[in-house]
């Protein structure tokens, strides 16, 4: 059961500049399984360890970044409520019908944040035919290859007006807000924002372009897997950004460097639980660097810089 309304992100659409070599990496470096086509050309994807019918589709584009993010909330009572208190809010809805942009999703409602990101939200989503045992279940069905990435985990998003987005996910998705990062006059700089134990779902950082995409984040086992992906990045020439490395904030283990498109991904592993009822985490920005990379204590110039 969920502690919120909202379950998880459980679907995320990129756009690529060069779908073969990051339809590659999505495959073979990270591990994804291709699910299957859509008619005008996307692909689907799916982390071994996912139940759902696809949750990473990849569309090839001029500019790579972000389409989209769907959050799976927990039934059809839920969906209708927090579309009426999306509108209520002051967000526009949008119903996408069944099975048409997404193969295998039920009904979708769309809105844009204040953000300038598109969010959807749905409760239907076929089972994978390929997806984990359930009766007397192995650890997993296939050798899991590449990074062995185990699941869509987190993203980090950029962009105006981070508070009422913040507001937005708790008001209205019933999500909390284990860790923040204020400027020095009190004004928020950062949020990580989740609807379950996970440290975070999706996080914010002030900015002021609107939908702009930081990094998309896939969970990984264990720090053995972590170093493993470094291994992996070295091997097939991916540029690295910082890592591997432990973050304070969310206590993750981590690395993040540029898939071929351009698209920053984080391999993660570890982090706290996180529960509604503990007391919120807070940083004060002049310490952003010790939070976001632990060891060296420094933020480096790419990680606020470079963004899609
Ligand atoms: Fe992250």
């Amino acid at each position: 059961m969920a502690l919120t309304q909202t379950l998880r992100p459980g679907l995320i659409q990129l756009r690529v500049l060069d779908f073969d070599k990051s339809l590659h990496f999505f495959k073979e470096i990270l591990g994804l399984d291709e699910v299957g086509r859509t008619s005008d050309g996307r692909v689907m994807l799916k982390a071994y360890d996912e139940f759902d019918h696809h949750s990473v589709v990849l569309r090839k584009a001029d500019a790579s970044g972000l389409d989209y993010v769907a959050f799976k909330v927990a039934n059809k009572e839920q969906l209708e409520e927090i579309k009426d208190k999306t509108e209520k809010f002051g967000y526009k809805t949008t119903e996408i019908a069944a099975n048409t942009e997404q193969p295998g999703f039920g009904k979708q409602y769309k809105f844009t944040l204040c953000t300038g990101h598109e969010l959807h939200i749905y409760n239907e989503v076929e089972l994978s035919k390929d997806g984990p045992m359930i009766k007397n279940p192995n650890p997993w069905h296939k050798p899991p290859r590449g990074f062995r990435a185990v699941r869509l985990d987190h993203f980090l998003l950029y962009g105006p007006g981070i508070a009422e987005a913040e507001r937005f996910l708790i008001e209205v998705f019933g999500m909390f807000v284990p860790e923040v990062c204020n400027t020095a006059d009190g004004k928020r700089l950062a949020a990580w924002i989740t609807g379950n134990n996970k440290p975070h779902d999706l996080a914010f950082v002030e900015y002021p372009k609107p939908n702009t995409l930081h990094h998309v984040g896939f969970f990984l086992q264990t720090w053995e897997d972590v170093l493993n992906a470094a291994d992996l990045i070295a091997i097939n020439h991916l540029k690295l950004d910082i890592g591997p490395t432990r973050h304070a904030i969310t206590r993750g283990l981590s690395i993040y460097f540029w898939e071929p498109s351009g698209l920053r991904i984080e391999t993660y592993c570890g982090g706290y639980t996180a529960n509604p009822d503990n007391p919120q985490r807070v940083w004060d920005a002049d310490q952003l660097g010790r939070g976001l990379f632990f060891f060296s204590g420094e933020m480096i110039p790419s990680f606020l810089e470079i963004v899609t």
